[in-house]
Order: structure tokens, then C-alpha cells, then sequence
């Protein structure tokens, strides 16, 4: 089992048209404006897209710990001072 800290709230976006190469691939305006969103704050049941499970991270305050279940359920934890010196994966 292993335990990461997501610290972002909301997804990565691929813009194809940004993607290196793609536009050379095609000129058709819809695909070039096709975004990607990933998933970055760690409970999306659809990895490695986004599934708007981020939503339930809004209310989170900054400086509290928060674990979820399978479900998506949230709640907040103690942080103890090994977890408080990992470092944030994906934050801003
Ligand atoms: S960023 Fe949207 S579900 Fe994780």
C-alpha cells in the first residue's frame, strides 16, 4: 500500500494544439482544439482523466490532511510530523 499527497485541486489540460508535432499530424481546426484533462489531485475512478471527482476537494482547507476511501469519501486525519515532511505531489 502506499500513501501519496496530492496537493492540486483541479486537472492537468493538454492542448493538443500546444502538443509538439501535432499540428504538423492535422489541420482539422476540431482536433486541434481537443483538450486532454488529466487527472492531478489523485481520485478520479477514470485515471488518467479527470472525472470531476476533484470537485470534492474544493472545500478542503490548505493547512488540514484529508484521506478518501475507495467510495471517494473524504475525512480529515491528524498529521503526524513523518507525514507533515513528505512532500506535495502536483501542487501548484
Ligand atoms: S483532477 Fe479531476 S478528478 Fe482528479
Amino acid at each position: 500500500m502506499r500513501m501519496i499527497k496530492h496537493g492540486r485541486h483541479h486537472p492537468y489540460v493538454l492542448k493538443m494544439r500546444d502538443a509538439p508535432g501535432y499540428s504538423n499530424i492535422t489541420s482539422d481546426e476540431k482536433a486541434l482544439n481537443y483538450e486532454l484533462h488529466l487527472c492531478a489531485c489523485g481520485l478520479s475512478r477514470n485515471k488518467p482523466y479527470c472525472d470531476g471527482s476533484h470537485a470534492k476537494t474544493k472545500t478542503e482547507d490548505a493547512a488540514k490532511l484529508y484521506v478518501y476511501d475507495l467510495e471517494g469519501n473524504g475525512s480529515e486525519i491528524e498529521e503526524t510530523e513523518q507525514l507533515a515532511d513528505a512532500p506535495n505531489e502536483y501542487t501548484e
